[in-house]
This record gives C-alpha cells, structure tokens and sequence, in this order.
C-alpha cells in the first residue's frame, strides 16, 4: 500500500487536501494523472451503464436538498455509527472497529483487559506494547471472541517479566479509557442563506436525488418501469475514522442507478442481473477478477430497508473490503418520501393494468475505490533489459494518457516537427503525451511508471524511407511494432476505444 500511496503522490495520481496547511483528514484532491483516470471510471460508467442501454436516463442533482428529504429517507434519524472516546488521546473511534479482549495466563485467569481499534495501528501498537509487557505465551490474542490479533506483527515487543505480570493493573482499572459508545450523524450539516436556524445537509448519498425526481422523470420522458435512472457525484460523509488512504474518505464520489421494477417476485431475476452486469462493467475496467469476489449480506447485516444485497469486494493490501454494493430496496424510499411529501409516487402501469409502488435495485459504486483497486490491479513489477521495472498495467479505456509520441532525437527538427504534427492531431481526440527529453529507453519508462499503454516513436525511418512508418511500442510486452504514420490514430481508436 505504502508504494501506491507514494507513487500517487509522486507521479500526480493524489495529494493530501490542504497538504501546505499540514493536512485535511479524510479529504484528498485528485492530480493531473489522478483527475483523468477517475475522469475515465465516471464516463465508462456513463457508456455502459447509461448510453450503451436504452432503459436508463441520467440526473444530475443538486447537493445540498431539502432537510426534509433527509428526514423522510431516515438519514436524520438513522444515518449514523457509534463513536468512542479515548480519554488518554482524545482520539474519537468507531465502537464497532474497537475490540475488548482478556488477556489470560496460563491457568485462564485474567489478568488484563485490552482494546485494540480494527484499523488505527498506532493505538494498537500502544495497547500491544502495554500488552506484551504483561504477557505471556500465546502469539496470538482472542478479542471478544470475534477476531485474533498477531501480536508478532508488532514492532518492539518486549516480553513480561514475572515482575511485570505481578504488577498487572485489574481488568476494570483499565476499561474507563473508553467511553460508552454513542450515536454519532454521519451527515455534515450547514445553513442555507442568512439565516443560521435554517439548517441543512451535505448529501452523504446520491440515491435520494434520484427519489425525490422519481415522477418528474416520469412525466418528461417516455421511460416505463422496469427503468432506471442512474447519476454521478460527490458525497460527503463525516467519517469518525476515515482511514486507508482514498479507501474511506469524507467526501467521495458515487456512481449509482436507481432501477425501478414491479413489485413482487421479479426482484430476484433483476438483482442477479445488476450484479452480472456490475461484475463485468468492473473487469472491463481492469479491476483483476481474481481479487475480486462476492459478499451477501443476511440476517445483522441486512439495512432494514434492503431485501437483499450483495456487496462486490475487493482484496486490497490493507484486507477485502467493500467496493460496491448491489441492494434490492424494494418499495422503501418511495413509500418514505410518498409519506413526507404527501404527494402520491404512484406508478399507473397501462401493461398491467395496475397502479403501484415501484421496488428498486440498487447497483452502487464508490468511484474512489474503484479507482485505489484498478491503482491495485495495475500495479506490477518485471524485469526489461536486466533492470527492475515498476509500471501500470491500465487498460487503455481507462489509462490517464493513452499514448506517448517520442522523437528519438530532441536536436532535429525534422524528427520533432512530424512528431508535433502527430501530437496535436491525436490531442484533439485524447489524452496524449509529447516527450523529447533523455534518452529513449529513459522515456519510456517513465511512460510504463504512469501506465500509458502506447510509446509512438519517430525516427529517420519515418521521415526517410517510403510509406512514413513509426514504432509503436506496447507497455506490458515492450514489443514494437511498424505502421505507417496515417495508420496510428485508427490503430489507436480500436485499442482505446474498442
Ligand atoms: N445509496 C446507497 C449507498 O450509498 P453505501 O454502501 O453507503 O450505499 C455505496 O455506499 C458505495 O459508496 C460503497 O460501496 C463505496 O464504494 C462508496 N462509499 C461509501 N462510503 C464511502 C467513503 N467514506 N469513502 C469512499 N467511498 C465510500
């Protein structure tokens, strides 16, 4: 994680917001590199959720709605997680990412309790550290019977001393460090116009624009259910612990659909059909299948308002986490703001003769973390002349720059006027690279470092021989191919485009 965290920052993928202020947690601004490849993810989304289908229209809607929105959707009540406190670093937690555990001896009596927080390594190395001076023989820790912590995994252990374990404060000296946990609102709240009563919120969520302009769409298109309307956009979300990198963050951007159907049992059928769809829009991306996978949610799990959903997870470095989720909603947001509005949402279905309250499948996507797991995906490492090579494995749909064009030599003009010609009429059309400087091989890899998938090189061949041929060389083989200069931008369009 450490290596795409710096390569990020390096190369112009991601900066920490407000880094000449020291920082803004839980905020990042997306680079030159960063801004075009999370450009790439929301149009791909658009082409194939929206354009390439005839069932889907857009929205984009306003991101501050108002306040009763919220109070009928339920995210005033319930929007929230439990938080907290640490009296000794005034650190704010999540409770359900803490974990208690009995530290026990040998003969099972216990002699210290422990919290360790499920992400913040540095509590957890200090609670370790605290820990290990009391202990003990097992590696491993049971905490709250629900997880084991690898106490190894810890730097500068120190094993206890008899005389340390004769010391070992008693389980409740230790608990009140902690305070009860309490609900804590995930929405940011602010104030609309002069008034500083009137409040308002930050939409943690794009689903609830799509809701509230259910009929609107129905009465200015000729969309009949089953349809769906899908919108791109931030989010925002005062995350207690925003944590591993753009992973968790508190203020995002989502893709979502809200797919209107019949009631009753059809849901299934088109619950299974979003997540094959969903599935493939990812690997189409180039997001690895191999370190993708599925997690259904049941029982605890379950929002109660969902029928089903199954989440699309992902392997990333720090563990598998959440990288979309896919819900059957059934009738609840329409019925909830049918409720707060007073308005009728009705759906008068001429086909079936019937009038109802659409139920809702809901594919939902953080362009965030689609972005950290094609980062993820990319990221490889090869030998090329018996030198290390780091580079990008982007596919070219979604690669920041498409293509670099590389006059071998930086001191004829010959060579960098074709170059420039090229250059300026692949511009108009992508985002493409001019690099003149350092030697060749040099160039190139600083092309593979940033992912681009094509170098195109101008050379004496090009400019002296017959048919005007460049090289065009590709990124994950480093083979070369000639082609003929006028040949390039159609080669180009099948690779990039398909
Ligand atoms: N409308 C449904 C909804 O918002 P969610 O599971 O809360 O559901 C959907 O969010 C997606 O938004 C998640 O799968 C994730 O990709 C992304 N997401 C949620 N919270 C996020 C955060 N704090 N930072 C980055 N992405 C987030």
């Amino acid at each position: 994680m450490e290596d795409i965290v710096s390569l990020c920052k390096r190369r112009g993928f991601v900066y920490q917001n407000s880094e000449l202020y020291n920082g803004n947690s839980g905020f990042y601004d997306f680079g030159p590199l960063g801004s075009e490849l999370k450009s790439n993810i929301k149009s791909q989304f658009r082409t194939q959720f929206i354009h390439s289908r005839s069932d889907i229209v857009s929205l984009d809607t306003a991101i501050i709605s108002s306040p009763k929105v919220w109070e009928s959707s339920g995210h005033v009540g319930g929007f929230s997680d439990p938080m907290s406190d640490c009296r000794e670093s005034k650190k704010r937690f999540r409770s359900d990412q803490l974990f208690w555990g009995n530290v026990e001896d040998e003969t099972g009596k216990v002699v210290c309790v422990v919290c360790v927080h499920e992400d913040d390594t540095e509590v957890m190395e200090k609670e370790a550290k605290k820990m290990a001076k009391r202990i003990i023989k097992n590696e491993k820790l049971e905490v709250s019977g629900k997880t084991k912590v690898d106490i190894s995994t810890f730097k500068d252990l120190t094993v206890a001393t008899e005389e340390d374990i004769k010391t070992i404060p008693s389980p409740e000296s230790l608990k009140p460090t902690l305070t009860m946990p309490k609900d804590f609102n995930l929405m940011f709240s602010t104030h609309i116009g002069a008034s500083s009563t009137s409040s308002a919120y930050l939409r943690p969520e794009t689903a609830q624009g799509i809701f509230i302009n259910f009929k609107n769409v129905l009465s200015s298109t000729r969309m009949k259910v089953p349809f769906g309307i899908a919108q791109v956009g931030k989010a925002f979300r005062n995350e207690i612990t925003p944590r591993n990198f753009v992973f968790r963050s508190r203020e995002f951007e989502q893709c979502e659909v809200e797919y209107f159907i019949p009631p009753g049992d059809c849901w299934k059928e088109y619950h299974q059909e979003w997540l094959d769809f969903s599935k493939n829009f990812l690997l189409s991306l180039g997001v690895r299948s191999d370190l993708m996978d599925w997690d259904v949610h049941s029982g605890d799990g379950l929002a109660h308002y969902a029928r089903a959903c199954t989440d699309v997870t992902f392997k990333f470095p720090f563990g598998v986490s959440e990288l979309m989720g896919i819900a059957a909603r059934g009738d609840y947001d329409l019925k909830a703001h049918e409720s707060g509005s007073g308005k009728s949402l009705e759906y008068h279905d001429v086909e079936r003769n019937e009038k109802y309250i659409p139920n809702v499948i809901e594919p939902s996507l953080g362009v965030d973390r689609v972005f950290l797991a094609i980062m993820c995906s990319a990221y490889a490492e090869d030998e090329v002349g018996g030198e290390k090579r780091n580079f990008l494995k982007f596919d070219p749909k979604v690669a920041p720059v498409k293509a670099s064009i590389l006059p071998l030599l930086k001191n004829k003009p010959e060579l960098v006027e074709v170059a420039e010609d090229l250059y300026k009429q692949l511009k108009v059309r992508w985002n493409v690279d001019f690099d003149v400087s350092g030697a060749i091989g040099r160039r190139y890899r600083r092309a593979d470092e940033i992912g681009t998938p094509f170098c195109i090189t101008i050379d004496f061949d090009t400019i002296e021989k017959e048919g005007k041929t460049v090289t065009v060389r590709f990124r994950d083989s480093c083979e070369q191919v000639r082609m003929p200069i006028d040949e390039v931008m159609g080669f180009l369009g099948k690779e990039i485009d398909g």
